[in-house]
């Protein structure tokens, strides 16, 4: 199994990079020998992630990109390709929350959710499944969330977001398996990343009622929620596409 699970040589793009979850999928796609493309909006995050991760050895490559926005998508597509050719895999990371009942939440919130955490797996998906084919074993893993297949208080754009995303998974695992793409979503429950910190930081999130809530007792790491993202890109998951994992410590069963 263990060479299964190596990715010498092989370029993994993932959006919001940098920081969180993202970075650390981006950490575990890196030890297991990919060069990780990480992709975010500040180059600074970018440029300091990348020199941690070369520092480590790791082969890392930037690209400052929105990916709510269409011409940014298109603008990285175009680079890949021309940087390597053939991409093994796309994790589509990228996402914001905002947190209002549906009858006080302003029109452009709802729509700034629906770009960053729906239109970007679009564009990503759409732009980069033709780099994809050409590599042997492809694949693109989705983050979704626990709100994805169960709903929450006050989060009606996220969890509408995130069902979207688990769905279009499934989808596109259909319309692509027969070229030997998988596409699976990964649900994580509460992680703690810098932006999770800041919402307990802000006292927005009752962490007793989080723990209470997890059968194990606890919020995940961000590394726990990048190693399940890297297994999935990796051929050792050859098996698996169109699944909703839920990494979630046991939120989501009772
Ligand atoms: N942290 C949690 O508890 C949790 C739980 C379930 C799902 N998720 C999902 O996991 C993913 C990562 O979340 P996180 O908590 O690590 O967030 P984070 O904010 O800590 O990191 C996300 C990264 O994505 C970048 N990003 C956001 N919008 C972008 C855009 N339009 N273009 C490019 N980059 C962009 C951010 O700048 C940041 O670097 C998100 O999709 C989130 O919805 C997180």
């Amino acid at each position: 199994m263990l060479s299964r699970l190596g990715m010498k040589g092989e370029a993994v793009v993932i959006t919001g990079g940098g920081a969180g979850i993202g970075k650390a999928a981006a950490a575990a796609l890196c030890e297991l020998g990919a060069t990780s493309v990480i992709v975010g909006r500040t180059e600074s995050t970018l440029l300091a992630t990348r020199d941690e991760f070369r520092a480590k050895g790791w082969l890392c490559e930037t690209f400052v990109a929105d990916v709510s926005k269409e011409a940014d998508v298109a603008s990285l597509a175009r680079w890949a390709g021309n940087r390597f050719g053939a991409v093994k895999a796309v994790v589509n990371n990228a996402g914001d929350n905002f947190s209002s009942p549906i009858d006080a939440l302003p029109t452009e919130q709802w729509r700034r959710l629906m770009a960053t955490n729906l239109d970007s797996v679009y564009f990503m998906c759409r732009d980069f499944i033709p780099l994809l084919l050409k590599c042997s074993r492809p694949s693109i893993v989705n983050v979704a969330s626990t709100f994805g297949v169960i709903g929450n208080p006050r989060m009606p754009a996220y969890c509408a977001t995130k069902g979207a995303v688990v769905n279009l998974t499934r989808q596109l695992a259909i319309d692509y398996g027969g070229k030997g793409l998988r596409v699976n979503s990964v649900c994580p429950g509460s992680t703690l990343s810098p932006r999770y910190k800041g919402y307990v930081d802000k006292g927005m999130v009752d962490m007793n009622a989080v723990r209470a809530r997890i059968m194990l007792g606890r919020p995940a790491e961000c590394e726990e929620i990048g190693d399940v993202i890297a297994f999935l890109v990796s051929d050792a998951a050859s098996f698996v596409t169109g699944a909703t994992m839920l990494v979630d410590g046991g939120q989501t069963i009772h």
